[in-house]
């Protein structure tokens, strides 16, 4: 009998942002599949096993999860964030898809997370207020000129862009092109919002202007929140600034 395959998100990375639901899903499970710091966020006891792989290598790991569990055993699938969200719940449904009969049998629960994008917008205000979409700026499983239409036509259209997966060292130009193509569709003085290692100890959030928004400023931990022309800032004495998107735009019925 096949046993069950939970595919889990630990949240952004603060302890407390991941869901009791996803915390009973680990107590279940007796193998842990994912890369090493996502794995690394796990409380085990000495009867759980960890299986680590790069991250990277997404399919292989659904793959030996799926056979895991179509062997008998309660396996456990571990995302950063969301797993729903350019994470491993994709995997593992493309896994079963191209895969042997057996897996679509398995029981699969997928629990849903915390993911990147809200706990960076809850730091700084409520910048995904309206209408808002996520791309992801890995031009790895994607052509580049895909990613180019996408900004243009969601910047055009009036949605507050998220951004994840912007800069790495093998990808080190395509975010600062990115600001390059919306500085052609946006106001200048767009908020663009740099929120890295959201709810971690090592958090940083910056907020600054489209026309000066410097690439440099993100790493692989950062996720880039580029505002609407609705998009306000807020300034406070003696604390943060907020950034938020009204909930309302011109013409619509308050
Ligand atoms: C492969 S994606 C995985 C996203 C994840 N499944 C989620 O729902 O947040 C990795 C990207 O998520 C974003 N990210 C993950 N954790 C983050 C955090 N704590 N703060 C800011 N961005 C984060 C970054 O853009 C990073 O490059």
């Amino acid at each position: 009998m096949s046993g069950k395959l939970f595919v889990i998100g630990t949240g952004p990375g603060n302890p407390d942002q991941m869901t009791p639901e996803a915390l009973a899903a680990v107590a279940q499970a007796t193998d842990f599949y994912g890369y090493g710091p996502y794995l690394d966020r796990l409380t085990l006891n000495a009867g759980q096993r960890r299986h680590v792989s790069d991250n990277r290598e997404e399919l292989d790991r659904a793959g030996a999860a799926l056979r895991s569990a179509s062997d008998g055993a309660n396996v456990c699938v571990v995302s950063g964030g969301d797993p729903g969200v350019f994470a491993m719940a994709a995997a593992v449904c493309e896994a079963i898809d191209n895969g042997p009969p057996e897996w679509r049998n398995v029981e699969l629960i997928i629990i849903p997370g915390i993911t990147a994008m809200l706990a960076v917008a809850a730091r700084i205000g409520a910048p995904l207020g309206h209408d808002f979409c996520a791309i992801s700026l890995s031009d790895n499983l994607k052509p580049w000129d895909v990613i180019e239409n996408r900004l243009q036509m969601a910047a055009k259209a009036g949605f507050v862009i998220a951004l994840y997966n912007p800069i790495s060292k093998a990808r080190p130009w395509q975010l600062g092109k990115a600001f390059e193509l919306l500085r052609a569709v946006l106001p200048a003085e767009t908020p663009v919002i740099f929120g890295r290692a959201a709810g971690r100890p090592d958090e940083r959030i910056a907020v600054q202007r489209l026309e000066h928004a410097d690439a440099t400023v993100a790493d692989m931990a950062t996720c880039v929140i580029i505002g609407s022309a609705e998009t306000r800032i807020i300034a406070r004495d003696g604390q943060t600034d907020l950034v938020y998107t009204p909930r309302f735009i011109s013409g619509g019925n308050r």
